[in-house]
C-alpha cells in the first residue's frame, strides 16, 4: 500500500507565497520520511485555476485565464523543482483529463440523488471563493470578509445544490474518529459545526465562465471548491490509462493524509468527505490542519505590505536554513511567527554550533590521532552511553514523524548533538590522548561521537535534505543511501575509514535587513 499524501492545490491568483511553501515543505519532509522507511510514497501537489478569483485575475493582467494560469503553474513548478520538493505528481485542474473526471464524478453524485436545483443568496467573498455565515438581510451593511478585508459581494442566483444534509450522521460518525482531524486541537471545531447541522452547499455558478461545465445544464459551471477537491483524484490518475474513478484503488487513492491550512478544514474534512461517500469512493484516512504563519507578529498581507517572500528568503539564506526554521521552530499544528531575530539565531545555534562544531571537532580529533581515519572501537564494549541516547531518540524520532511532529522529531536530533557535545566535554579525549594506557578508550569515544554524527546525518535528510549531504560526505558515507531499516542501526559507521577534511557543514548566517 502506498502512502499517499497532498498538499492543497494552490490558488494561480498570485506567486507562491509563504503559507503554500510551508505546507510543501511540510509535505516534502514527510514524503521523505516514509521513502527512507521503504514504503512507496506518492506526493501530490499542483494549482486550483477556476474560478472567479483567477478570472478576474487574469483579466486585470489582459491575459486570457488559460494563458495566465499556464505562467504561475509553472512558476509553482520551478519554485518546487529549485527547492528539490520531491513531489511525485503536479495536478492542473484546468486539463481536459480533470474536467472529464469532474464530469465522471458528477454524474456518480447525481445519480445518488444527491444534486438538486436551489437559489443561494448571500454574501460572497471571492479571494475565499466561499459564501459566508452572515445573515442575508444584513443586506446593506455590506461587511467585510474578516480574512481579506476586502467587502463582500451579495449574490442572489439559481445554483446546483449539493445535498450535503443528507450525509448528517456519517459526517457526525466520520468526524467522531479521533484519528480523522488532526491536530486534536481542531477537532473540536468542525464537531461543533457537524452538530449544528448541515446545510446543502451550492456547487455551480451561473455567471462564471472560467470553470468546468456542469454536464446537463448549459450555462452552470462547477463551483470553484467542487472542482478543486477531486484535483486530489485527478493527481492519482495522472499516469494511469485508464482515468476512471473506478481505476483509483488501484492508483494510491484513498489518500492517507491530506496535508491543509487551518481555514481550509472545512472543506476538506466536511464537504468532502460527503461527495465521496456520495460517489461512492473511500475517504482519506486523515486531514491534518496545520497554523498560520505571521510575521514579526503581524498577519501577513499585500495590504500591509509584509508579504515574506520564500523565493527571496531562500535565495538570501539557503533552502536547509528556511526547512529547518519551519519545521523546528514551529509546533505544526499551532499558528507560528516569523520573526527573523529567532530565525538566525535557531539556525546559528542549532545548525551552526550544535550540529556543526560536533561534526568538526569530532572529525578533527579522529583525523589528528588516527591517522586521517575513523578510530577502532573495542568490539567487544557494553552499555555504550551514546547508543543508548541514539537509540532512544530514533525512536521518538520516528513516532513524532507519524504524527506530523516535525518540531518534536528535529528537537530529538538536537538532543543527540547536545548530548555528545557535553560527552565530549565530560570525558575530555584531549586528555586522555596524552596517556598511552588510555589510547583504546579515546578511540571508542570518537568512534561513539562520530557514529551520532553519521545517525544525525540520517535524521536529519527528511528536514533538511542538504546538509544531511553535506555531514555524511564528512564521514565518507554516501549520501545516495535510501533505506533506512540498516542504517540507523548502532555500530554502521565503518573503522579505519579514511576522512576528509574537515569543512564546516552550516555557515553562520548574519541578519540581513531587507527580506
Ligand atoms: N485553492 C485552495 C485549496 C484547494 S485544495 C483542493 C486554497 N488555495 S490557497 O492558495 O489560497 O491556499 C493554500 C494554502 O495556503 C492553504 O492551506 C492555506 O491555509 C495556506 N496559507 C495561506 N496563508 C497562510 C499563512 N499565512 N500561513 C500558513 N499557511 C497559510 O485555499
Amino acid at each position: 500500500m502506498s502512502f499517499t499524501l497532498t498538499t492543497p492545490l494552490y490558488y494561480v491568483n498570485d506567486k507562491p507565497h509563504l503559507g503554500s511553501t510551508y505546507t510543501t515543505i511540510a509535505c516534502d519532509a514527510l514524503s521523505r520520511f516514509y521513502r527512507r522507511q521503504s514504503q512507496e510514497v506518492i506526493f501530490i501537489t499542483g494549482v486550483d485555476e477556476h474560478g472567479q478569483k483567477i478570472e478576474r485575475t487574469a483579466q486585470s493582467n489582459n491575459l486570457l485565464p488559460q494563458d495566465h494560469c499556464d505562467q504561475i503553474a509553472q512558476q509553482y513548478k520551478n519554485l518546487w523543482t529549485s527547492q528539490q520538493i520531491t513531489f511525485d505528481r503536479f495536478i492542473r485542474t484546468s486539463s481536459n483529463s480533470h474536467k472529464s473526471l469532474v464530469h465522471e464524478f458528477f454524474k456518480r453524485v447525481e445519480a445518488s440523488g444527491d444534486i438538486r436545483l436551489g437559489r443561494q443568496k448571500g454574501w460572497y467573498c471571492v479571494g475565499c471563493e466561499e459564501y459566508k455565515d452572515i445573515e442575508p438581510n444584513d443586506k446593506n451593511n455590506e461587511p467585510e470578509c474578516p480574512i481579506h478585508l476586502r467587502k463582500l459581494e451579495w449574490r442572489d442566483e439559481e445554483n446546483l445544490f449539493f445535498c450535503l444534509s443528507n450525509y448528517q450522521e456519517k459526517i457526525e460518525e466520520l468526524v467522531k474518529k479521533d484519528s480523522f482531524i488532526m491536530p486534536e486541537s481542531r477537532r473540536n471545531e468542525v464537531r461543533s459545526f457537524v452538530s449544528s447541522g448541515l446545510r446543502d452547499f451550492s456547487i455551480s455558478r451561473i455567471d462564471v465562465n472560467w470553470g468546468i461545465n456542469v454536464p446537463g445544464y448549459p450555462g452552470h459551471t462547477f463551483y470553484v471548491w467542487f472542482d478543486a477537491l477531486l484535483g486530489y483524484l485527478s493527481g492519482c490518475l495522472l499516469p494511469s490509462k485508464s482515468k476512471s474513478l473506478s481505476s483509483l484503488s488501484k492508483n494510491g487513492w484513498p489518500a492517507s493524509v491530506h496535508v491543509i491550512g487551518k481555514d481550509i478544514l472545512r472543506f476538506h474534512a466536511v464537504y468532502w468527505p460527503a461527495m465521496l461517500m456520495s460517489a461512492n469512493l473511500a475517504l482519506p484516512e486523515k486531514v491534518f490542519g496545520h497554523g498560520f504563519l505571521t510575521r514579526e507578529g503581524k498577519k501577513m498581507g499585500k495590504s500591509l505590505g509584509n508579504v515574506l517572500d520564500p523565493k527571496s528568503l531562500i535565495d538570501s539564506y539557503g533552502m536547509d536554513s528556511v526547512r529547518w526554521f519551519l519545521l523546528r521552530n514551529i509546533e505544526f499544528g499551532k499558528d507560528g511567527d516569523f520573526q527573523n531575530k529567532r530565525f538566525i539565531d535557531t539556525v546559528n545555534s542549532d545548525l551552526a554550533n550544535t550540529i556543526g562544531n560536533l561534526l568538526n571537532r569530532s572529525t578533527s580529533m579522529s583525523r589528528k590521532w588516527f591517522e586521517n581515519k575513523t578510530s577502532k572501537p573495542d568490539k567487544l564494549r557494553n552499555n555504550i552511553y551514546m547508543k543508548s541516547c541514539c537509540e532512544e531518540a530514533i525512536e521518538n524520532y520516528i513516532k513524532s514523524f507519524v504524527k506530523l511532529d516535525f518540531k518534536k522529531a528535529a528537537s530529538e536530533i538536537i538532543t543527540i548533538a547536545s548530548l555528545a557535545n557535553l560527552y565530549l566535554n565530560e570525558q575530555e579525549p584531549w586528555k586522555k590522548i596524552k596517556n598511552e594506557d588510555e589510547r583504546q578508550t579515546v578511540e571508542n569515544i570518537l568512534y561513539d561521537v562520530l557514529e551520532t554524527c553519521r545517525i544525525i546525518g540520517f535524521l536529519i535528510e527528511p528536514l533538511t535534505p542538504d546538509l544531511s549531504i553535506r555531514i555524511l560526505s564528512q564521514l565518507s558515507i554516501d549520501p545516495s543511501i535510501q533505506n533506512w531499516a540498516d542504517n540507523l542501526k548502532w555500530g554502521q559507521l565503518e573503522e579505519s575509514k579514511p576522512l576528509p577534511e574537515p569543512k564546516p557543514v552550516m555557515e553562520r548566517i548574519e541578519i540581513q535587513e531587507e527580506l
